[in-house]
């Protein structure tokens, strides 16, 4: 199979910019439901992982895209860490661990990935019963009932002395597509890359269902890493916290 990110996985954490207020609020989730085994399962290039590591947890990380993985284990190694890494379909998860994570995380829009409802069920199910019993799914997207309202078409993400980056989106009524165009502009080279991704539209009351079917018994939504609750008509994320 194809792996899309691998034109992208080295230019992947130009994006990594850092959140005091998003890192709070794991640390935050995981010291409330006394986390000490967690799985993040679209791990990508391991940032997560590497700032789960720093809090002390036991973790594990997955992902579909060899190219991410092989990132991941870069970024791991240089920090000193010693990670398990799996390329793993999220879909699939309960084919390959037993019910043993407090928390399973899934962040930035990876489950959007996912185009087609049924399989995004399937991987919300798959994430269920690899939980412990009382245990947590946390996963949160950029994309909220608020934006799709105004549907921007453009968002300068980045501007840094060597790297810009513009994300430009295109909606259709079910899936929207960010293009990303990279400027590299360092005093030895001059570069324009383009990586594209296409996103289900998922929103609030698409998820209700989607975890309700999926077997969770209660989900808490918030609207931005500040843990305001997520507001349908002003909040520019959402975050869902999923308990089993
Ligand atoms: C936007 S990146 C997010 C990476 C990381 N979670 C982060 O927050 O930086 C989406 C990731 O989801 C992974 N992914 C997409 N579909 C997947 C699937 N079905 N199973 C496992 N990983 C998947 C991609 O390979 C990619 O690494």
């Amino acid at each position: 199979m194809k792996d899309v990110y691998h034109n992208f996985a080295d230019r992947y954490d130009w994006m990594a910019l850092k959140s005091p207020s998003r890192t709070a609020f794991f640390k935050n989730r995981f010291q409330a439901h006394r986390t000490a085994m967690l799985l993040d399962c679209a791990c990508g290039t391991g940032r997560d992982l590497k700032l789960f590591k720093d809090f002390g947890l036991d973790v594990e990380g997955s992902d579909l895209s060899p190219a991410m993985l092989d990132r991941a284990r870069k970024t791991l190694s240089a920090a000193g860490f010693t990670v398990p890494l799996h390329q793993i379909d999220f879909r699939n998860l309960h084919d390959h661990f037993p019910p043993r994570f407090d928390a399973v995380v899934c962040l930035t829009s990876a489950l959007l990935e996912v185009l087609d409802d049924t399989d995004a069920l399937h991987a919300l199910q798959s994430m269920h019963r690899v939980l412990k019993p009382g245990g947590i799914l946390i996963f949160d997207q950029g994309m909220s009932d608020a934006m799709i309202h105004d549907k921007p078409k453009v968002d300068p993400l980045l501007n840094t002395r060597d790297h810009s980056r513009l994300f430009v989106m295109d909606y259709d009524p079910d899936v929207m597509t960010i293009r990303i165009c990279d400027f590299i502009h360092t005093e030895t080279d001059r570069d324009f890359q383009t990586f594209t991704v296409r996103l289900r539209i998922r929103l609030l009351d698409d998820w209700k269902e989607l975890l309700a079917r999926a077997g969770f018994q209660k989900v808490d939504f918030f609207g931005s890493w500040e843990e305001e609750p997520y507001d349908k008509q002003t909040s520019r994320r959402l975050i869902a916290v999923a308990y089993k």
